[in-house]
C-alpha cells in the first residue's frame, strides 16, 4: 500500500500510512497558502520541528481535537502539555529514536532556532526521520535549516523522499537545497517553506529543472493541497 503526501503549504504536511494519519508541523489557520483549515483536518500523530509559530501554530488544536499525539522535542512537549492541555506526547532529543504505531522515528539535527511563542525555551530545533512500518518507506523532514554535512550521515540508510526548505532568509535557500540533495541521495525531494510571505518567494518550477539537471533525485513540486503517492 501506498504512502500519500499532501503539501499544505509553508511547512505544512500530512503523512496518510497504512491507516495513520501523521501531520508535520500543523500550520493551517493563519498560513495564507493553506487551503484547509485546522478544524478540516484529522490526525493520530503530530510531528513538530520547532518551537517558531509558523511551525507550531494548530498543533494543540488537532492533538486536543483528534486525541492525537504530540510528537517533538522534550520542551515542546512539556510546553504544549503544561501550557495547553495536551494529553498525550511523546518527547525525544536529537539523535533518539522512537516506536510509534506508524513506524520509528528518529530526531535529526536543525541548524536554527526554536523559542515558542510566549518566549518560553523551546529547546534545540530538529528534523525528523520517519521509518514507516507499512512500507518500509525512509522520509526525511529537513524542518527548518542550513545546510550542514551530517546529511550525509541521515541519507547514508537510503531515502525514498526528502523535504527541504527552499525559502531562504531564515532557512537554507536553493543553492543549498542543491547541495542537500547531494549528500541526502534521496530518490525523490519536495520542496518545503516557501512561497507563504514574499520574503521567502522562490520560483520551485526553476528549481525542480536545476534538481533534475544537477542531481540523481526526482523532484516533486505541489501546489498548496496537492497530494502525491510514493
Ligand atoms: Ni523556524
Ligand atoms: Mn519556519
Amino acid at each position: 500500500m501506498a504512502t500519500q503526501l499532501t503539501w499544505y503549504g509553508h511547512a505544512t504536511w500530512l503523512v496518510e500510512s497504512g491507516c495513520q494519519r501523521i501531520v508535520v508541523d500543523p500550520f493551517f489557520d493563519c498560513n495564507p497558502s493553506s487551503p484547509a483549515k485546522a478544524k478540516q483536518i484529522s490526525a493520530d500523530f503530530v510531528l513538530v520541528t520547532h518551537g517558531h509559530f509558523d511551525h507550531i501554530a494548530d498543533a494543540a488544536e488537532i492533538a486536543n481535537r483528534c486525541g492525537a499525539t504530540v510528537v517533538s522535542n522534550f520542551e515542546i512537549c512539556e510546553w504544549f502539555s503544561k501550557k495547553h492541555g495536551v494529553k498525550q506526547t511523546q518527547p525525544m532529543n536529537l539523535g533518539g529514536m522512537i516506536d510509534l504505531p506508524f513506524g520509528r522515528v528518529k530526531s535529526t539535527i536543525a541548524h536554527h532556532s526554536s523559542e515558542l511563542p510566549d518566549g518560553s525555551y523551546g529547546g534545540n530545533p530538529g528534523g525528523f526521520l520517519l521509518m514507516l512500518r507499512e512500507t518500509g518507506q525512509r522520509i526525511y523532514f529537513a524542518g527548518d535549516t542550513a545546510l550542514f554535512l551530517d546529511m550525509q550521515l541521515i541519507g547514508a540508510g537510503g531515502l525514498d523522499l526528502a523535504v527541504l526548505p527552499i525559502g531562504d532568509r531564515f532557512t537554507m535557500g536553493p543553492d543549498d537545497s542543491i547541495a542537500a540533495i547531494e549528500l541526502l541521495k534521496p530518490k525523490r525531494v519536495a520542496p518545503s517553506h516557501y512561497n507563504t510571505w514574499p520574503p521567502i518567494a522562490q520560483n520551485a518550477t526553476a528549481w525542480a529543472a536545476r534538481v533534475r539537471s544537477k542531481t540523481k533525485s526526482v523532484p516533486i513540486v505541489l501546489e498548496p493541497g496537492g497530494t502525491f503517492a510514493i
